[in-house]
């Protein structure tokens, strides 16, 4: 018999943490013909291929090389060069991951060519159309035929948008697989030798969006508040800044503020070097979806720069909290002089059995009548 063919679509940097536990579960099964395909949204070697070796992925055999590109063009181009492959190497099965353009334009591209849609990390919701990821995610939810949902509040969003519950399965966090997984290489790492911070002392700051870094002005006074803050409880801030926000260090009112000795500039850190860095850092100032999720499981207090949040479940079971740029100094005291919670629970199912309950919904879906 032929073997089931399966494609996993990665393209964006937090893709590869969601897709690599889901990769390794489906390279075990015989008959399963499973590859990864990357379209090349990112393509710094720190933001993507770095962090592939760190999860002990292959570099994957087809990168579509799309690069950067207003929305639309980036798409367009994803669409056009997928639909391609899909022509010559028609998947059984497509597996989109997480928000990001290349979610989107994968999943409507197999929709179209009559393929089977499975969208991991379905169901959130931020509410806000104004961020071009929760359109990814309400119009890739809609055309996927299966829907596995990261926490309970995904399902009850999708339910209530009159979805059919036999297409949901609740498989819990995958990013949370990977970092189970990792940790004995990650707790391996010295922070104090890698980067001359030592534990408890200093803030982790992760900022990318565009409503907080494509106006220099803002980001000038967001990174202002921050100095002001760290400077205050006697910390350092240390700061692998994304190439999105790397373009505005140029600014004089940037360039600035992070000229400050207590600020540490370094490049995109790989996985396991910035997972020994969250897990050591007194504090976690970020606009990720990702790490909001990552500092809930390890119980590591953060504070999101947005005005909402698609996974509430990290506020309302976690450590984190939402915060405007003029909230971060007392915002930070509060959590700063919290003790570390001493029966800490994460949210259900994120356990490090994500992948599995993937691979018994792909089985009971697709394998069980062939
Ligand atoms: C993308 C995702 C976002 C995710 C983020 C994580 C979308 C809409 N956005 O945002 O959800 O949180 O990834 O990093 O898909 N660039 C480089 N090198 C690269 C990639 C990008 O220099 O390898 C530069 C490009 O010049 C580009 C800018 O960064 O203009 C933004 O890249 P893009 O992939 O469009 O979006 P991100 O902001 O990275």
């Amino acid at each position: 018999m032929e073997k089931f063919r399966i494609h996993i679509i990665i393209g964006a940097r937090p893709n590869f943490m969601k897709a690599a536990p889901v990769y390794h579960a489906l390279k075990e099964v015989d008959e399963v013909d499973v590859e990864m395909i990357h379209t090349g949204q990112h393509y710094d070697k720190k933001l993507s291929d770095d962090i592939l070796a760190d999860l002990q992925v292959p570099a994957p055999e087809v990168n579509l090389k799309v690069g950067s590109g207003s929305h639309a063009v980036q798409t367009a181009n994803i669409m056009i060069a997928y639909e391609a492959l899909c022509m010559t190497d028609r998947p059984d099965l497509v597996i989109v991951v997480g928000d990001v353009n290349s979610t989107i334009a994968c999943a409507l591209t197999a929709a179209k060519l009559g393929l089977q849609v499975a969208h991991l990390e379905s169901g959130l919701r931020s509410g806000d159309r104004g961020m071009p990821e929760e359109i990814n995610r309400l119009l890739t939810d809609r055309i996927s035929d299966v829907l596995w949902t990261p926490s309970e509040d995904a399902d009850y969003n999708l339910l209530s948008e009159g979805v059919e519950k036999k297409k949901i399965t609740f498989v819990g966090n995958l990013m949370i697989d990977s970092l189970v997984r990792m940790t004995p290489k990650i707790d391996v790492i010295d922070v104090f030798e890698e980067y001359g911070v030592k534990s408890g002392e200093f803030v982790l700051l992760t900022l990318h969006r565009p409503s907080n870094v494509d106006d220099p002005e803002k980001l000038a006074s967001i990174l202002n508040k921050i100095s002001d803050t760290a400077k205050h409880f006697g910390k350092s801030v240390v700061f692998p800044v994304h190439p999105r926000t790397k373009k505005m260090l140029n600014h004089s009112g940037v360039s600035e503020v992070v000229k400050n000795p207590s600020f540490r500039l370094l490049e995109p850190l790989s996985y396991l070097h910035f997972m020994a860095m969250v897990k050591k850092a007194s504090i976690v100032i970020t606009d990720s979806g990702g790490i909001q999720e990552e500092t809930t499981f390890l119980g590591v207090p953060c504070l999101t720069l947005r005005a909402n949040t698609e996974r509430p479940i990290t506020i309302s079971q976690g450590t984190n909290r939402l915060v405007k740029a003029d909230q971060i100094l007392s915002a930070a005291g509060e959590l700063l002089n919290m003790q570390k919670k001493g029966n800490y629970n994460p949210p259900k199912y994120w356990d490090g059995g994500s992948a599995g309950r993937i691979l018994a919904d792909v089985k009971e879906r697709y394998l069980k009548n062939r």
